[in-house]
């Protein structure tokens, strides 16, 4: 198998996720993913390793929890085949419900813990991969009985795994007892994973790298979404980074006397905002935006948080308006926007990477009530 080049980072398999990383993982080092239960942390592992897997890399998930049954049918979600990554079970036997291997005169948890740091051992001796899961972390604190065996144990882990270019992730739920710091102080870098339910919608999900010793990544929030076909992180915007200077053209409306009140039309690179009461032609009126910039060969795209497109569409047919046939040749895109749905980082990823894409207008249709998503979104980019 062929080993990484030392210098090379590695892929998470995560696209977003490599881009707040500062590029992905340092190799030969030992991350920890924590998140609660269903935070998608087993997805994670499952495409870091996928990633090198296909890179013909020898890979390895030990799984201390869930069953290589749980593991298939996860991959099986997600479309995935398992092939190439070696699955390997550290199991508690059906033996321990015997009545009698419920009392023995050792503390079960020690000679729990040897076995099982043995079998993780043997695993990476036989198997030599470069890249490791140990799923998770929790049940080791669980067997060793002091915080300090927990952290020794750990330690020698992160040693052994270090001494033979392995590049390891952690991945710990954190239902052990007591919340603990101490494999985040012995880790390369760490990753957080959150997930939130509102009152209303979908729940959100959120990524932070807490730590990742001498990178600089993007800090602060990040939305990400669990799909079919994996984790998609939407890294945070920052407006800095999109700033440019150049020579701004000016965007007319099609109709003179509007464009003479506004001293030639809107500017390109900036923000219009059209308000009034119902009834008083605001979508009207940013279509005829679109309308103008779509005669000119310009490209558009719209984004509906109230509105269906069609009754966008049938309205701008009324007023001749021609947005069903620039949607058609591809000049116009429409997106119906459910902020029960989309997050905030979502539809900022959504319209800066594919919908945007080269669209000189760009306009968001909304209501007041929608503002409280403009605030959340506008928070989640200072
Ligand atoms: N095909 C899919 N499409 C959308 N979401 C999915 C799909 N498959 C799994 N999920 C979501 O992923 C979540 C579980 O991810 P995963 O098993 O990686 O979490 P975990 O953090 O490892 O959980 P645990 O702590 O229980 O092991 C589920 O709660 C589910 O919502
Ligand atoms: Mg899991």
């Amino acid at each position: 198998m062929r080993p990484p080049a030392s210098t090379a980072l590695l892929s998470t398999g995560i696209e977003g996720l490599d881009n707040i990383l500062g590029g992905g993982l340092t190799p030969y080092r030992t991350y920890l993913v924590e998140g609660e239960p269903g935070t998608g942390k087993t997805t994670t592992g499952l495409q870091f390793l996928s990633d090198g897997a296909r890179n013909g890399e020898s890979v390895a998930y030990i799984t201390l929890a869930e069953t290589g049954e749980e593991l298939q049918a996860v991959a099986q979600s997600h479309g995935w085949s398992l092939d190439g990554i070696h699955l390997h079970e550290v199991l508690p036997t059906e033996d321990l419900l015997q009545a009698d291997q419920q009392y023995t005169m050792f503390h079960p948890s020690e000679v729990e813990m040897a076995n099982t740091i043995a079998l993780i051992l043997s695993v990476i001796e036989e198997r030599k991969p470069t890249r490791v899961v140990l799923d998770s972390l929790s049940e080791l604190q669980l067997l060793a009985d002091s915080p300090l065996r927990y952290r020794r144990q750990v330690l020698a882990l992160k040693q052994f795994f270090s001494r033979r270019k392995c590049t390891v992730m952690l991945l710990d739920d954190r239902t052990a007892a007591s919340a603990d710091l101490q494999v985040r102080s012995i880790a390369h870098a760490v990753i957080q994973l959150e997930q939130a339910v509102k009152d209303y919608g979908a729940e959100r999900r959120r990524v932070r790298v807490i730590k990742y010793r001498g990178k600089g990544i993007a800090g602060g929030f990040h939305d990400y979404n669990i799909t079919r076909g994996g984790i998609v992180v939407h890294p945070r915007l920052v407006a800095a980074e999109s700033r440019t200077i150049r020579r701004r053209a000016q965007l007319k409306s099609g109709l003179p006397q509007l464009d003479q009140l506004m001293g030639g039309g809107i500017e390109e690179g900036t923000s219009t905002l059209i308000v009034g009461p119902p009834g008083t032609g605001k979508s009207s009126l940013a279509s005829q935006f679109v309308s103008a910039a779509n005669a000119q060969g310009q490209r558009a795209a719209m984004f509906l948080f109230e509105e269906s497109i069609s009754n966008l569409l049938n309205r701008a047919d009324g007023l001749n308006m021609g947005l069903r046939e620039a949607m058609e040749e591809g000049q116009l895109t429409i997106q119906q926007v459910d902020p029960a749905e989309l997050t905030p980082g979502q539809f900022a990823a959504a319209a800066c990477r594919g919908e945007l894409a080269g669209r000189q207008l760009g306009g968001v249709d909304l209501l007041d009530r929608q503002l409280p998503f403009f605030h959340r979104l506008a928070q989640a980019h200072v």
